[in-house]
């Protein structure tokens, strides 16, 4: 399946010059969705992964799917405030701004191997830091999906060492 089909590419949004990837017409198309959570689910299958974590907001809607159809639990990193208990946080850059991500102290269980998933990878700046999150919580970064990959900000450069799958590239 050619996936970029159904990413609406949006000029000058949310600023000018910064082309966005919508991947709402994907989440809106039955079958391509199913098949970009399954070819996630597919790449996870031989990591024996114990929970997938993803950002907000985007990051819950890919990585909700993958964690039911894989039968485990989906930890979120959310921004600053959003949590109701105890959590630990991070500051990170985004490719349009600054902030702080959290998690909640024990979302993650020492040695749990984890998968973190998200919509996309533009900087890297939010997926360093659920990373960070995760390891500081003694979780073991088993891979990281994403729907789509920037390949011309080079996240990748903040993601050495670890496993990457990526199903589209701009
Ligand atoms: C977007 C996107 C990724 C992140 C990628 O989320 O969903 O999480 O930016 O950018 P980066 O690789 O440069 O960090 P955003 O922070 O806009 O949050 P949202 O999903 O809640 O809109």
């Amino acid at each position: 399946m050619n996936y970029k089909d159904y990413i609406a590419l949006v000029p000058d949004w949310p600023k000018e010059g910064i082309q966005f990837k919508d991947i709402t017409p994907l989440m809106d198309h039955g079958p391509a969705f199913k098949s970009a959570v399954d070819d996630i689910v597919a790449y996870a299958k031989d990591k024996d992964i114990d929970v997938i974590v993803g950002p907000e907001a985007r990051g819950f809607i890919v990585g909700c799917p993958v964690a039911y159809a894989l039968g485990i639990g989906f930890a979120p990193v959310r921004k600053e405030g959003k949590l109701p208990r105890e959590v630990i946080r991070v500051e990170y850059g985004l490719e349009y701004g600054k902030d702080i991500l959290t998690m909640h102290k024990d979302a993650i269980k020492p040695g749990q191997r984890v998968l973190i998933v998200d919509d996309l990878l533009a900087t890297g700046g939010t997926m360093d830091a659920s990373i960070r999150l995760v390891e500081q919580l003694g979780g073991v970064v088993a891979g990281l999906a994403f729907l789509v990959e920037l390949t011309y900000l080079d996240g990748r450069s903040k993601l050495k060492g670890y496993d990457v799958l990526t199903l589209m590239e701009y």
